[in-house]
């Protein structure tokens, strides 16, 4: 396999993951890649390595440029182990590299990992000389794990940004301009949504570190390469990390035997007679990560479910489950549902949102059995009065 160079000198020698499609629970339905680069210079030096059944893949590219054990420092910008998986073996093909982390959590992340290698931390602020480059490194923790942080080389105007600015996107192009953008922007935003959205302050902090340096390339640990489309990512996640949403509408629901499924297409029909575009989602048929993508940037979220065994449907309270972990504060959201008796689901399904830092805007929606034409024009109403 052979290395990209992106810019003289600087290669990118990561791996691509055609096939996968869940990451975590994350359904990633085009793939993802993990971005490694090895740049030359009178200091060798490799940023981040792959997941671990990729390691080949890292050792090939690499060994097409330079002789791995060349290779003077290598660069852990995360631990988690996509990014770090093939340390190990790294650390054998390249006996004279020094592993650079960040202190104390990339340090203590990577030591139980994998053991004592040659480690070294640094701290936010510090910076190695390559020769004729330079290192910079800054810590964004909580993005999205203690031990995150970013590496800036100034001489290139090159940040290398692990996670953050990432997509989960497999291509064989590497940059932003190369490929569809709408893609990769909607990419960007399901990875800002599903992995990002709990730690908006952590992001916003991180834009604030990095407003001091000037970017030419936003070189990601996923997905394609940052280099046309910067300002475009950037203001893309100014917007995501302070929470501001549009008027839209996410409706929820599984339903039974129909019932609430036609409850959720009154609410549908409503948001759309007050101009208020709608995203609908069946449980039975979409992924809870498609929809926090839409939940990312709506200000409405209605979540519907029958009563079954005296509970919500197990996938409503999957999905609020997954919701709660990203506390999207602020949505105007609502329950409904139909039940046969007992009638428990709504209040559950309400608790649930209220539990994910969702404000209540509407009274709990609950019908018995089957909706009738009156209380559809009611529920029609309620929706109109929002
Ligand atoms: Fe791509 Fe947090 O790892």
């Amino acid at each position: 396999m052979q290395a990209i160079e992106i810019k003289p000198d600087i290669f990118w020698v990561g791996a691509v993951d055609w096939s996968m499609r869940s990451f975590h629970g994350y359904s990633t339905d085009r793939g993802s890649t993990y971005n490694a680069y090895l740049i030359l210079d009178e200091k060798v030096t490799l940023i981040d390595t792959v997941k671990a059944p990729f390691a080949d893949d890292l050792v090939s590219r690499v060994s097409s440029v330079i002789d791995p054990a060349k290779i003077d420092y290598i660069i852990s910008n995360h631990t988690e182990p996509d990014h770090s998986g093939s340390l190990p073996i790294m650390a054998r093909c390249c006996p004279n590299a020094t592993i650079i982390t960040s202190s104390p959590q990339g340090l203590k992340g990577l030591t139980s990992r994998y053991g004592n290698l040659p480690y070294q931390a640094v701290k936010t602020g510090e910076e190695l000389s390559l020769g004729k480059r330079t290192l910079k490194f800054i810590a964004t923790p909580m993005l999205h794990w203690p031990d995150s942080m970013v590496t800036y080389c100034p001489e290139e105007k090159i940040l290398f940004s692990n996670d953050a600015f990432g997509q989960h996107l497999a291509s064989s192009n590497r940059f932003d301009d190369e490929n569809d953008l709408p893609t990769v922007m909607k990419e960007a935003k399901k990875y800002y949504a599903n992995i990002l959205m709990l730690f908006g302050k952590q992001a916003q902090d991180a834009l604030k570190a990095l407003s001091a340096f000037d970017i030419e390339t936003i070189a990601v640990g996923h997905g394609v390469l940052w280099r046309s489309h910067i300002l475009d990512i950037l203001a893309s996640y100014e917007k995501w990390s302070e929470g501001e949403v549009d008027d839209h509408a996410v409706i929820v629901f599984d339903t039974m035997w129909g019932s609430t499924e036609r409850i959720a297409d009154v609410i549908a029909d409503a948001f759309a007679e007050k101009g208020i575009p709608v995203s609908f989602f069946d449980l039975r048929s979409n992924h809870i990560s498609d929809i926090m993508t839409e939940i990312l940037t709506s200000k409405y979220l209605a979540v519907g479910s029958p009563t079954l065994n005296n509970q919500m449907m197990p996938s409503v309270a999957g999905f609020l489950c997954y919701l709660k972990g990203f506390q999207p504060k602020g949505r105007q959201a609502f329950a409904f549902g139909s039940y046969g008796w007992g009638g428990q689901s709504v209040g559950l399904v309400e608790d649930g949102l209220k539990d994910a830092g969702c404000e209540i805007c509407l009274e709990k929606i609950r019908v018995t059995n089957v909706p009738t034409k009156e209380q559809l024009a009611a529920i029609r109403d309620q929706i109109l009065s929002i």
